[in-house]
């Protein structure tokens, strides 16, 4: 399966998907990496990585719709199978979801669908979580609402800050996300009447 990630900061989750994707028996590869900034760290990494990267900076174009448009210009020719959000610090809107809809995942640092949106770490603190971590979702035109993919859990440990417990979840996000691009990859969960269908026997 042909993949294409989006970025637009260190890109650690999409280094883990890119060493993931160079197992011989891993079922997708990464095509291309996108990022709207042009300073996102992540470009450098996948570049190493032999990667293409294409830049396609907000300021650039007059509007949101020409940005998109832009970028789905470039998607067109490249034609990924499935579409993941890694860093992502942009809404999609709804008409680029639809074009692509069914195809596009994301990794959100909580358990959705509690604390959507930012600053999910120091949330979880203040409500008193005693477990926090990271979930693998459908995209849809709602923000971080789509339909679980996969999820992982970390404790929340006693004199936590924020930092701590992003520290403690990107661990365990480089090792959810591989696992959820593959069963995506494989079939083995797809998107279906809004909802993940799991395909019998995957899990
Ligand atoms: C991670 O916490 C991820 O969950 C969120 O963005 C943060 C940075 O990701 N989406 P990365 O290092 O750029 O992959």
């Amino acid at each position: 399966k042909r993949v294409v990630v989006f970025i637009s900061g260190g890109g650690s989750n999409m280094l883990t998907l890119a060493k993931a994707c160079q197992a011989a028996d891993y079922p997708a590869e990464i095509s291309c990496v996108i990022s709207d900034k042009a300073s996102a760290g992540g470009l450098a990494k996948a570049e190493a990585m032999g990667i293409p990267t294409r830049v396609f900076e907000r300021k650039g174009y007059a509007d949101k719709a020409e940005h998109e448009a832009a970028i789905l210009t470039a998607l067109a020719e490249i034609k990924p199978d499935i579409i993941c959000l890694a860093g992502y610090m942009r809404l999609l809107s709804g008409d680029f979801i639809r074009a692509h809809e069914t195809r596009i995942i994301n990794i959100h640092p909580s358990l959705l669908p509690l604390f959507p949106g930012l600053h999910t770490h120091q949330r979880a603190i203040d409500a008193g979580m005693k477990i926090a971590g990271c979930t693998v979702h459908f995209v849809t035109e709602g923000m971080d609402e789509g339909p679980i993919i996969a999820q992982a859990a970390v404790p929340v440990l006693a004199e936590d800050t924020a930092e701590a417990l992003a520290a403690r979840i990107l661990t365990v996000e480089h090792k959810l996300y591989p696992l959820a691009l593959k069963l995506v990859a494989e079939g083995g969960v797809r998107m279906e009447g809004g909802r993940a269908v799991t395909t019998p026997g995957t899990f």
